[in-house]
């Protein structure tokens, strides 16, 4: 299967700035921020939480975008590995300067704000402000906030850096030189690896392999059922970076093409286990506002541009943020092993905490979420100690459908109340054929109270979390009975949260 066939290229290729780089003989776990300082002797990305948090290792991807030109995302560097970067662009701040000597327009209104006191975070805030300038710039207030939300600064203060965004967003790339130079990159990059074979890498430290289609994908994992499936690593890389953990072998489904697809139909959304949630959020959004609200309000734009909901649904985790969102709405997984498929209502997937309906040597393909019927609302609630940036300490998510002022259906899902993100089926039960008005949401509170026992830890206690889940039912009433009572921050307000 692996190289001793034949089937397989051993080497990484990719474009540091703009030099050629082809890698043998690596680590596959070793992360591009300790390639970049160790290997490369470049400093200029920082390691501040080796955990995603800080932003100061943050650095720019690019890949071919299908179309001749470029797409550009900031990602963490710390908890991505080397043998990703393979197909890719690699820019860090060191590439930013022009040949000439003079400062890129992002570096130079960050000099003219006073926007770095110690310089720490400098690197990483440039490089997501250089996102924003190769987007076209940025002035809105609460569109910068939401690029820069993934930079922590500890002393200079936003007030500057969000200044720079605004000033650096006046200098507009020149379109037709910057167009130029992204359809070189993309042709030279699609030169360096079309045609050639996956990559694989068989180290001594463990193995990596990079199928490019879902048929290889299945193939692969059949063959290595104890491989651990890496997506966008925002988990996966912890498990390195914090736990120490050795994962032998990896397959890397980041790059198999067919998983990569979001597909709009009359009824649903489906979404390749491949895609990430900031190319999931449109689509998300078109389903419901606060789907797409929840999947903007996930880490950060660097978190948002690597994870995806595949690996939110594969991991288990009791309070990740799609889970209960996509249960209330009623989405199926699809999960293949070699040729077979099946389809699994979400909520059957979360068996208990740590355990899931799927087998050795299977893998998520894709997630359908169903379209909401006329006249059903539905709402999303994410409860967390920071609005960004934090995970939850309570989800709740409600589908609710209301005719002649009867509730005709009703699903709610929650997540943080139980080992596994789970539906409030008494809670349901008591507001079904019941009339929506505030009897009917007290019984639905103190049924809530039968359906959970939710624990105390670091985010919340059992009694907080409690007391909050029964508080969004009331939120629920509130939008959906008296719509013209202000409920949540909007515009101005919002952007300085
Ligand atoms: C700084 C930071 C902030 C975060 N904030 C949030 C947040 O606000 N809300 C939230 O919900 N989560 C958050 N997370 C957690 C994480 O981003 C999500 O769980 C994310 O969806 C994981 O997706 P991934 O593609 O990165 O998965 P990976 O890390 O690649 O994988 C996660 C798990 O799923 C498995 N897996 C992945 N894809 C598949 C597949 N197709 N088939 C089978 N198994 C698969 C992997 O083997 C692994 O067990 C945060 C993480 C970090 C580091
Ligand atoms: S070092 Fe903090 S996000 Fe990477
Ligand atoms: S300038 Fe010191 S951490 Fe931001």
């Amino acid at each position: 299967m692996a190289n001793a066939t034949g089937s397989f290229r051993n080497d990484i290729r990719f474009l540091l700035g703009d030099e050629e780089r082809s890698l043998r003989d690596v680590d596959p776990q070793m992360t591009v921020l300790d390639y970049l300082r160790l290997e490369e002797r470049k400093s200029g990305t920082k390691e501040g939480c080796a955990e995603g948090d800080c932003g100061a290792c943050t650095v720019v991807l690019g890949e071919p975008n299908g179309t001749g030109g470029m797409g550009y995302r900031t990602v963490n560097a710390c908890i991505q590995f080397v043998p990703t970067l393979d197909g890719k662009q690699l820019l860090t701040v060191e590439h930013l300067k022009s040949k000439d000597g003079n400062l890129h327009p992002v570096q130079q209104a960050m000099v003219e704000t006073h926007g770095s006191q110690c310089g720490f975070c400098t690197p990483g805030f440039v490089m997501s402000l250089y996102q924003l300038w190769l987007d076209g710039g940025e002035d809105d207030r609460g569109a910068i906030n939401d690029a820069l939300a993934g930079n922590l600064c500890r002393c200079t203060g936003y007030g500057p850096i969000i200044e720079a965004a605004r000033k650096a967003g006046g200098v507009a790339a020149n379109d037709a030189i910057e167009q130029k130079r992204r359809s070189d990159v993309a042709a030279r990059l699609t030169a360096m690896v079309d045609g050639t074979k996956p990559l694989a890498i068989e180290h001594a430290a463990g193995r990596y392999y990079a199928p490019r289609t879902s048929d290889e994908l299945a193939a692969l994992f059949v063959a290595h059922p104890d491989a651990t499936v890496l997506a966008g690593g925002t988990d996966v890389g912890l498990w390195v970076t914090k736990m120490l953990k050795r994962l032998d072998p990896i397959i890397y489904i980041g790059d198999v093409a067919d998983l990569k697809s979001v597909t709009e139909t009359d009824d649903a959304v489906i979404i390749g286990a491949g895609v990430t949630y900031s190319r999931a959020h449109d689509a998300l959004g078109r389903v419901a506002a606060d789907v797409g609200e929840l999947v903007r309000r996930i880490g950060s734009r660097q978190i948002r541009n690597a994870g995806t909901v595949g690996g939110n649904i594969a991991n288990g985790s009791p309070i990740g943020d799609t889970p209960p969102a996509l249960i209330a709405l009623g989405a199926k997984i699809v999960l293949r092993m070699g040729d077979i498929r099946r389809e699994v209502p979400l909520e059957d997937f979360f068996i208990t905490y740590g355990k899931q309906d799927r087998h050795k040597g299977e893998f998520v393909e894709s997630v359908i979420v169903p379209k909401p019927a006329k006249g059903l609302a539905f709402k999303a609630y994410k409860i967390s100690k920071r609005f960004d940036q934090d995970i939850t300490a309570v989800l709740g998510a409600f589908a609710l459908q209301v005719e002649n002022g009867k509730v005709t259906e009703f699903r709610a899902a929650f997540g943080g109340m139980a080992g596994t993100p789970m539906r409030a089926k008494k809670c349901e039960t008591a507001v079904i054929g019941q009339d929506w008005n505030e009897t009917t949401l007290g019984a639905a509170q103190r049924a809530l109270a039968q359906d959970f026992a939710p624990m105390s830890d670091m985010r919340a206690s059992k009694e907080y979390r409690m007391l909050v889940a029964q508080n969004l039912l009331t939120k629920l009433f509130i939008e959906t009975t008296a719509p013209e009572v202000a409920t949540r921050l909007v515009g101005k307000e919002a952007a300085y949260v």
